[in-house]
Formats: C-alpha cells, structure tokens, sequence
C-alpha cells in the first residue's frame, strides 16, 4: 500500500529493488566514532519502545523510517506497519525471549520510541548503544545517521545535527540474520539472539568531547593514551591515589605520556584501584584502574613477574529465561559460582561480554579471557569480513582495556588451519598488540588429530595456545590425549581452553555417554592426564552453565548443551563440579 507514496519513490520499485539495503550498510559507526563514557552522567533511553519483527525487510523498502508520527485516525494510506503505533518491548531485551512466534526469528525487526532533548548552542549530543545483535541500523526524524556490525560490542552516534527541539523519534532496525561472511558466521555452537539486548544511553559533552582514555603499567612507568576530539589544546590528568597529576599537550587530538609511579600492584589476592579523572575542555571522565603486569617467559605465565596458574572456567553469556541479557545480579552470581569452583581466571566465550562483567572482575580479582566471535568456519578470504572482524577486536579492546581483570584477548575459536585463516587471524593477534601492547593474545586452536600432537601454525604468532580437546568425549580414547601430551612439546604457555562431557540431570541415563556419571569419570581422568603436562599453565573446562542452542535436539540436550557444570537453572550442581573444585584447591596451594 505504501507503494503509493513518494517516500518509496517510484511507486513499484519499493517491489522491485533487490538492492534497496545496500544505501543503509555504510558501516560507518565503529571503534572510531566511539566516545569514552566512563564517568560520565548519561541518560537512559531504556524502557518500553514499540516493536516489529520484519522478515522481509519491508521497512526498508518502504523506508517506514521517513514516515511522519500522525495519529492513526489521521493516516491517508493504509499501512503494513505503523513505527509509532502498535506492540511494545522492554529495551534492552532479546525478542526470542519475549513471545513463542519470534523463538526462531531470524531478520530485521524495528525498534522506535520518541525522546524530547533541549540541546544548547554550545553542546553535542551522543547515542551510545551497549550492544545490537548483529546489525543495528539508525535513524533520527526520518535520517538514516549510519549502522553498526557485530553483536557485541558498542557503538556510538553523533546526534548534535538531526536531534530538534520538540519530539524526536529514534528508530533501530536490528538485524540478526546469520551469514557466511558475518562474525560469527552461520554456523555456531550458541543460541543465536537478536534485538538490543543492553543499554541505550544519550551524552551531552560540550564541544570537545574525550573519545579514549587508556593506562597501563609498564616497566618504565605508568603509560597514558588520551584522544580528545575537539579545540581543547592540552588535558589534564589525576589519580589522587598516587599523588600524580599531569598536563597533557594535545597534538592532533592525541596525547601520550609515561608517569613514573610505583602504584600497588593489583592482583587476585589484592585487586587494588586507583581512581583516575581526565580533563579536556570542559569535558571530564573518570576510571577505576587497576596497575598489573601480565607477560610469558617461556611456557610460563607470570602476574607481576610470579608464575601463576589459571584455574578457570568457561562462560556463555546465556540465560534460559533472559537470553543474552544480562544483569549486575548474574554476572555477580556466575562469578560467585566460579569462585567457589576455586577459579581465579574465567573465559568470557565466545564474543564479548557485557562490560559489567570486567569491572566486576576487577572488584573481586578474577582475571579473564574475553574473545571476538572468530568462530570455526569464518569467511577468511573475504576482505569485508576481515574488516568486521578486525573493528570488533579494536572496539572490545577499547571498551575494556582499563580493565586489570582482561590478561588475554583471544582473535578466535576452533578456526581451521589455512592459509587464509592463518594471515587473517595472525592480522588479528597483530592488532591486538598494536591496540593494547599490555596483555598476552591467544586463540582457541584445534590439536591435530591425526599426529596426536598440538600443531597449529598461529601458535607461531600468538603469546598463550589455546586448545580444545575432548578426549574422551568426541574424540574416543583418553589414551590418545596422553599421547599429544608426550607428542607436543611447545615453547610457549598452554591453556586448556576447553574440555568438557554433556551431562542431563533431569533426564539422562545413569551410566554412559550422557549421564552425570561418566561427566564426572570424564573429568577424573581428563584431571589425571592433563596435571602432568607441566607445559599447561591453565585450564578453562567447557563450561559452568549448561546454555541454550538451536543445533542440539537430542533426547538429552533438548535445544541445550549440556556440559555444564550447574544446570542451566545456574542452582543444580552435577558431581564433576566437585570433582573440579577439589582439583583447583589443590592447585591453588601449589600453582
Ligand atoms: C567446541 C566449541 C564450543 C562448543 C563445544 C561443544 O569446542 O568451541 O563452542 O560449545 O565445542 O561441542 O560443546
């Protein structure tokens, strides 16, 4: 019906234009245009906004974003949807989670709501998204402002030029849609969710705003990375604590500088710190920073230069009543379960997570792995799909590298080893480093299984080798990780980066593949086997919570993966909780 209105143009291309997306994918909101938000006052636009699922993308086609807010009543066109009338969701929210019909939806759906904001002369105005999955299209009064890809990290947009000074009307079209060339791409092991599944935040700033603020401790002191966008000429810098202020000059936009100070080391045991503020220009934020070294020294991991040893755990970001949404209260609580499991260290899998999660992490003194959804059969020999990837990992780094907690940034998981995916993911590791020069990479590689040996060509380029093996469970024999174990001889640290066995407790056999029982023998002998590897400074079991995925219908995983340690009720505990725990306290006094 729309088809009649000038918005679409010519009447029947809205039908007939299979390229109608190609103007709205500029991918233009990304690590550059992030504005650091620590410390700041914003303003929440979370709450109920109305709501569509829109398989075919008619929205787009029929460009509803342009269409004026009337009341019904005063329509002269019939609709196929109105943006500013009909359902409401809860924002932020995943919509599988909230009606039977979009369990399985996979496609754009529109998100709008209205916000009044007085801007003055002198101030800009920033949306901050926490994070979309996986698509997140946006458009202000009828103006399409730019779109974001990846499904995990945030994303922000200059709103300064299109906000007015009555009514404004925000729309998102999120899309979720799974692809070959997307990261993740079509194929995983985890629940594919959609929608906006974490916070929404207005900023005022005034004309200079501060876009990144980064401090690491290194051995000439502490190091501070600053950029202002804006005519501020210089920054100035405190952290009380240590009794440091400094004044930095801005050239370009970009300040670095090296303070000598010998700040308390932040650590497990003593998870010290110091509160930071930076100013610029009438702009001003504000960290909580913990100091720390985390380096390798041959197949040794050191924590301000003392070996340690990772007694982790995997997590999913994974909720069997909220989805992929998330609270202070769970992330709080998974970390409490983690920590009675004897963990100090967990892997955030397989993307990243909310970034709550870090400064939670830096409060109790858990270290992690946090990971970019490199994931098995990625489009490596795509240049768009590399170009994904490699904002990803810049935006997770930026987001959380004031975090003393993050030890590891892993470029990936279960990757095959290529020639593409070798340069692609070697790219990674190098952007990594070139990102954040203070923490270890790694990458979760694959033991070849036909020499029984750990051998995978980016071990070459990353500082910890991360391995999966199921020993045990899909691949037949114990005996056979005995065999890597005494095969593999590698020159640098050794994480167990998974390992695990379903378990069904409400409804799996007593003995056999699937049953509590041979879930806690399998973490017997894998705990056997692997204790003797002095090569392996860590281990992070798959995984705490039994999750939710659409692959795993069978009779006792029922669209879940069940190797979780606790049910996904995150209250049942199985036997090979026990069996871990009592591992790691022995572990824990002799690292
Ligand atoms: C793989 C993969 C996980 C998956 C696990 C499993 O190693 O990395 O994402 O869930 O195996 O099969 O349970």
């Amino acid at each position: 019906m729309l088809e009649r209105s000038d918005l679409a143009g010519n009447a029947l291309s809205a039908l007939h234009d299979e390229d109608y997306d190609r103007p709205y994918n500029l991918q233009n909101l990304n690590a550059e245009t992030l504005i650091f938000t620590s410390g700041r006052n914003g303003r929440s636009l979370d709450g109920d906004w109305n709501f569509c699922v829109d398989l075919l993308d008619t929205g787009l086609r029929q460009k509803w974003f342009a269409l004026a807010p009337v009341a019904s009543s005063e329509r002269t066109e019939p609709w196929d949807y109105d943006p500013f009338d009909g359902d409401t969701v809860p924002v932020p929210s995943c919509w599988q989670m909230l009606n039977e019909r979009w369990y399985f939806f996979e496609g754009s759906a529109w998100y709008t709501r209205s916000f009044s904001h007085d801007l003055p002369p002198e101030k800009r105005l920033f949306l901050r998204v926490g994070a979309a999955q996986y698509d997140c299209k946006v458009f202000l009064n009828g103006q399409f402002l730019g779109n974001h890809y990846g499904g995990s990290t945030p994303f922000c947009v200059e709103l300064t030029e299109a906000v007015g000074s009555g009514e404004n009307w925000l729309m998102l079209c999120v899309n979720n849609r799974r692809t070959r060339d997307r990261l993740p791409m079509r194929n995983t092991d985890w629940f594919n969710y959609g929608g906006v599944y974490r916070e929404v935040e207005l900023f005022e700033t005034p004309q200079t705003v501060i876009r990144d603020l980064f401090l690491y401790l290194h051995d000439d002191g502490i190091h501070v990375e600053a950029t202002i966008d804006g005519p501020a000429t210089e920054a100035h810098l405190a952290i009380p604590g240590l009794g440091l202020t400094a004044t930095l000059d801005l050239s370009k936009g970009r300040a670095r500088t090296v303070l000598q100070a010998h700040p308390d080391l932040w650590s497990p045991e003593s998870p010290v710190l110091y509160d930071v503020t930076l100013s610029a220009g009438g702009d001003s934020v504000s960290d909580k920073v913990g100091f720390r070294r985390i380096e390798r020294r041959g197949t040794s991991i050191l924590l301000n230069g003392q070996p340690i040893f990772l007694r982790g755990i995997s997590v999913h970001e994974d909720d069997e009543l909220q989805g992929k949404l998330t609270s202070e209260e769970d992330i709080r609580r998974r970390f409490a379960h983690a920590r009675e499991l004897g963990c100090n260290f967990l892997r955030l899998a397989h993307y990243p997570h909310h970034e709550m999660a870090a400064r939670i992490a830096d409060e109790m003194g858990l270290m992690l792995w946090e990971e970019i959804p490199v994931y098995w059969a990625i489009d490596f020999a795509n240049p768009a799909t590399r170009h994904d990837a490699e904002n990803q990992l810049s935006e997770l780094i930026r987001r959380d590298r004031n975090r003393a907690s993050v030890i590891i940034w892993s470029v990936g998981n279960e990757n095959p080893d290529t020639d593409e995916r070798l340069d692609f993911m070697k790219g990674l590791a190098d952007r990594a480093r070139a990102e954040d020069p203070s923490r270890l990479t790694s990458a979760a590689c694959l033991i070849n299984h036909h020499d029984l040996v750990i051998e995978d060509r980016l071990a070459a380029y990353i500082d910890v080798i991360g391995i999966n093996e199921y020993y045990g469970w899909y691949e037949e024999n114990f005996s056979d990780l005995e065999a890597v174990g005494a095969n593999s001889h590698p020159d640098r640290p050794v994480v167990i980066s998974e390992t695990g066995a379903d378990a069904d407790h409400i409804a799996g056999p007593d003995t056999g593949l699937f049953s509590l029982a041979y879930q806690a023998d399998y973490y017997r002998r894998q705990i056997e086997i692997l204790r003797k590897l002095d090569y392996v400074k860590g281990m992070t079991p798959w995984i705490l919570y039994d999750f939710r995925v659409e692959r795993r219908q069978g009779i006792y995983q029922r669209g879940f993966n069940r190797k979780g340690l606790i049910a996904a009720d995150k209250k049942t505990r199985k036997p090979a909780f026990d069996i871990l725990a009592a591992y790691y306290a022995e572990r824990a006094e002799k690292p």
